[in-house]
């Protein structure tokens, strides 16, 4: 499932997230890939662990751990720390998978990606090209969003993000390890709650919508994994 959250970040976060990023060091962004990923990825990210990278990356969990949307659809155990990444002058990453273990450098935290989140802090008139490219059975997904908006997608997934010909494309991006570790329950608790809440809007709450959160929750505790 690939899920659009907007407004993960509010307009004046983001303003100030572009200030303290313009002033960043940047390193070569290889530096946090295996062989295949090194092979196809020319960008830039922030060093992991920086005091920038954590200080902007402790804001990006809490916006979206806080974001009912985002736990609807990643139900998300852990998180790691979120990492940065620029693309210019024709920088891109070719089609890759995401490890399924990540950890940190310093060995502090590991979880299983099952979700991979990219929260733009690009507006797309900034930038030509840079799309995120996302295969799945129905084929191939183009995504680029306002800044602030993030994009949530199975770790599972093959994707790229196409070439930038023109401008700067920054982005944060993040693993979370869920709580339900299949793509296509998670998919399916995520639609019976969005609609467990549209009837709690049109209805209020009745027998029928409490009996159907009961049904949630009970799906919920006989997939998730703690
Ligand atoms: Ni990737």
């Amino acid at each position: 499932m690939m899920l659009h959250v907007p407004g993960v970040l509010t307009p004046e976060q983001v303003r100030q997230f572009r200030q303290q990023l313009a002033a960043a060091e940047w390193i070569d962004g290889r530096a946090s890939v295996g062989p295949q990923g090194a092979a196809v990825k020319r960008n830039r990210q922030l060093a992991e662990g920086s005091p920038l990278c954590v200080e902007l990356g402790n804001i990006i969990v809490r916006a979206l751990t806080a974001n009912p949307l985002f736990f609807s659809g990643a139900l998300p155990l852990r998180i790691l720390p979120p990492y940065f990444n620029s693309y210019t002058g024709g920088e891109h990453y070719g089609l890759h998978i995401d490890g399924a273990i990540r950890a940190r450098n310093d060995g502090s935290q590991t979880l299983r990606a099952d979700v991979s989140t990219t929260v733009f802090l690009s507006d797309p008139e900034e930038y030509e090209g840079g799309e995120l490219t996302v295969m799945d059975s129905y084929g191939s997904h183009e995504v680029k969003l306002p800044a602030g908006d993030a994009i949530v997608y199975p770790s599972s997934s093959i994707h790229r993000v196409n070439p930038v010909t023109k401008g700067e494309r920054i982005a944060s991006f993040l693993w979370t390890q869920s709580m339900v570790r299949d793509d296509w329950k998670r998919s399916m608790l995520f639609d019976l709650d969005q609609n467990i809440q549209k009837l709690r809007g049109q209805h209020g709450d009745n027998e029928a919508t409490v009996g159907l959160a009961g049904h949630y929750h009970n799906l919920l505790r006989m997939w998730a994994e703690m």
